[in-house]
């Protein structure tokens, strides 16, 4: 299966993706393309250290949303994948590629969706409110994606414990490495193997 990620910023989900296609996990899986919202996202770096095409597509470069919707549509079928995924990509879909790609995009949330997410619930922030909050666990999320933010079926979920010390920063690392980096690559997996269905707006998962 082929598949594009979407990028904004560090890339290690994105990385994880790659490491899990090198270490046999992901092995029939292909990244046809990475497109990131930002030219300085280091995602881009480790896109063109694998020899992934990779290209940068800002809606504010185009004379509107619905052509730059339009051209991500194209730049995601043209390069034959049939999966995107939303890998620390912290823009909005445009409408057009979120129709024609249902429940095919997913999206990793760093957070234990209904908790923290929504609109402006991104990159540390959810950290920030789980601890202002005193939550003893937190964790991540993948799910698929539909018009609103972080509201789609869910797929997967991981927890950790929140420790007594834990900065926003600190539990973020913890999150990243320990949840979102297990349970994305396994979405994928899952997802290519057919394991996933979606019923009554409820993702249903073969394990
Ligand atoms: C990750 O923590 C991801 O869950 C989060 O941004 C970070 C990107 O890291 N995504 C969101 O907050 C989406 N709402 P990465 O670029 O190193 O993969």
């Amino acid at each position: 299966m082929r598949i594009a990620v979407f990028v904004s910023g560090g890339g290690t989900n994105l990385q994880a993706i790659i490491d899990k296609i090198k270490d046999g996990y992901l092995s029939d899986i292909d990244i046809g393309l990475v497109l990131s919202s930002s030219p300085d996202a280091y995602a881009l770096t480790r896109a063109k250290d694998n020899n992934i095409p990779a290209v940068v597509m800002r809606s504010r470069d185009y004379p509107s949303v619905e052509e730059w919707d339009s051209e991500v549509l194209k730049a995601v079928e043209e390069a034959g994948c049939e999966l995107i995924v939303l890998a620390g990509y912290l823009s909005l879909l445009g409408p057009k590629t979120v129709k024609k790609f249902s429940n095919r995009i997913i999206n990793i949330h760093p957070a234990l969706i209904p908790a923290f997410c929504g609109e402006g619930m991104y990159g540390i922030r959810p950290h920030v409110a789980a601890l202002a909050r005193g939550v003893k666990v937190s964790g991540a999320t993948v799910h698929f994606v539909n018009e609103e933010y972080d509201s789609g079926p869910i797929i997967l979920q991981k927890t950790v414990d929140v420790l007594p010390d834990d900065t926003p920063e600190v539990l973020q690392q913890r999150i990243m490495k320990e949840c979102e980096q297990v349970i994305l690559p396994k979405a994928i997996r899952l997802i290519a193997d057919g394991q996933v269905t979606i019923e009554n707006n409820i993702a249903k998962v073969k394990d």
